[in-house]
């Protein structure tokens, strides 16, 4: 049993502390923000995360994990220190460090014994050796030579199977530079071995990259398949299709590989960005990173041009929007797609009404004039068109045949490719989507039709 102290009650720290403190450790998560302190002593959490109130709860009530602003007592009463404060983005698409560098440097201040310090929250390749530099001048100044580790542990936790993910990870990363903190951390996770994880044990500055490696290859797929996606619009192709020939190769695997908006969220869109700043600072410029990045652009920036070629212009439209958070299972909105859509729609003099099952309480902070429906249908009722902009299952199955009378005209974007565009054209809908038979100069299904050869003058 390892006592830990977990800066940041975040996403990262609050799912992190729970998990650790389910595989049997001594939790305290630290906050400066007492309010935050103070709810989730209440037993509340401050946001939305399937199944973790109950991890939360089990451990919180089985004394493993507590919570506490009190960052010296904290630091005192444990050997190691997960740092999982925000690193949000900063100006030029680096990341912000400032709370990273300042969690660190409160612990040197404070430590007066053997600390292991593991960084939790993404940070560019480099940051924990900073990071040691930073602990060992102040320690210097302090005229202590307190013995300490700096790890990087990074996490690979998706929103809304947060909890799942830590329980039953594809891998643990232990980034360490001695056996000392390797030992530590290879401890606390070892009910994992029970299970046969992967462990990979490597030096800091690797375990910083695959973390960045592993979430701008994702997105670089994503990126992939919407540039498919856009040549299937072109050509009369099915992007759906196409992803599923190129999955079923083992080398490349059927995940995300899902055609749609872009990727949204608080990481993929961070994270790529912080990787093309600091691979251009270090002189190895990602240009795969650079070019995935503009194709995500551009291919959130269609889906309001989709909405357009369907209405015209959007002056007065009424636009019924669907799904606000950036994915299914969250109430997370930031860099949600939707949010970018209805902001950019509005500003052409669209009226939007929405409805998302979860996010709309998130959603109301970030936009304004908007009207929350109680569900899809009072959002739909009136409305000169449909957009389906976040997956979630109960979109899935709504009763076209009740959406078709409640909408002014039938038209529908479907940005996430959850419905049949023969079904839809069949119902009577004008129907857009992402990368399927979109062409309409052939109709029917663009699988079974040749495309129409161009008429020889
Ligand atoms: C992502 C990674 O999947 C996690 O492994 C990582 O730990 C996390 O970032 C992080 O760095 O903290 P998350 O942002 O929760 O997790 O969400 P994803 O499920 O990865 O989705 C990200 C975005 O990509 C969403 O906007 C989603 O709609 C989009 N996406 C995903 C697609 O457009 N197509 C796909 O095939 C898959």
């Amino acid at each position: 049993m390892e006592k830990i102290a977990i800066l940041g009650t975040g996403y990262v720290g609050l799912v992190t502390g729970a998990g650790l403190a389910d595989f049997g450790n001594h939790v305290t998560c630290v906050d400066l923000d007492e309010s935050k302190i103070e709810t989730l002593r209440s037993g509340k959490i401050p946001f939305y995360e399937f199944s973790l109130g109950e991890v939360v709860e089990r451990n919180v009530r089985e004394k493993r994990l507590s919570f506490t602003s009190d960052l010296q007592k904290a630091i005192k009463g444990a050997r190691t220190i997960l740092i999982a404060v925000g690193t949000p983005p900063g100006k030029g698409g680096e990341a912000d460090l400032s709370q990273v560098f300042g969690a660190a440097r409160t612990i040197a201040e404070q430590m007066t014994s053997y600390k292991l310090v593991v960084q939790k929250s993404t940070v560019p390749v480099g940051t924990g050796e900073k990071v040691h530099k930073l602990i060992a001048e102040v320690l210097k100044k302090r005229g202590k030579n307190t013995p300490f580790d700096v790890a990087s542990n990074p996490e690979f936790l998706r929103e809304g199977s947060a909890v799942e993910d830590f329980m039953r990870p594809d891998r643990v990363v232990i980034g360490t530079w001695s056996k000392k903190a390797e030992q530590i951390l290879s401890e606390i996770y070892r009910p994992l071995y029970l299970s046969e994880t992967p462990m990979i044990k490597t030096n800091v500055q690797t375990a910083e990259l695959i973390k960045y490696a592993s979430n701008a290859f994702l997105a670089t797929k994503i990126s992939f398949i919407n540039e498919m996606a856009n040549i299937c619009e072109a050509v009369g192709g099915n992007v759906r299709t196409v992803a599923r020939g190129m999955g079923l190769d083992g080398r490349i695997g059927p995940k995300f590989l899902h055609a749609g908006p872009g990727y949204g969220g608080s990481c993929f869109p961070k994270d790529t960005l912080a990787l093309a700043d600091f691979s251009k600072k270090i002189g190895v410029p990602s240009k795969i990173v650079g070019a995935t990045i503009d194709v995500n652009k551009r291919q959130r920036l269609k889906m309001q041009e989709k909405v357009e070629s369907l209405v015209g212009n959007l002056k007065g439209k009424e636009i019924a929007v669907l799904g606000l958070s950036f994915k299914p299972q969250t109430d997370d909105v930031r860099d949600s797609v939707a949010i970018e859509m209805i902001k950019g729609m509005q500003r052409k003099g669209a009226t939007i009404r929405a409805f998302d099952p979860i996010a709309m309480e998130t959603a109301a902070k970030e936009v304004r004039n908007v009207e929350f429906s109680e569900d899809a249908y009072a959002a739909a009722k009136g409305a000169d068109a449909l957009v389906i902009a976040t997956e979630w299952n109960e979109f899935r199955q709504l009763d076209m045949n009740k959406i078709k009378k409640l909408l002014r005209s039938p038209k529908v974007v479907d940005c996430r490719n959850i419905y049949d565009p023969e079904k839809m054209r069949a119902a009577g809908f004008q129907y857009l989507s992402v990368g399927r038979a979109m062409n309409e100069g052939f109709s029917g299904s663009s699988e079974a039709k040749k495309p129409a050869r161009k008429k020889k003058k």
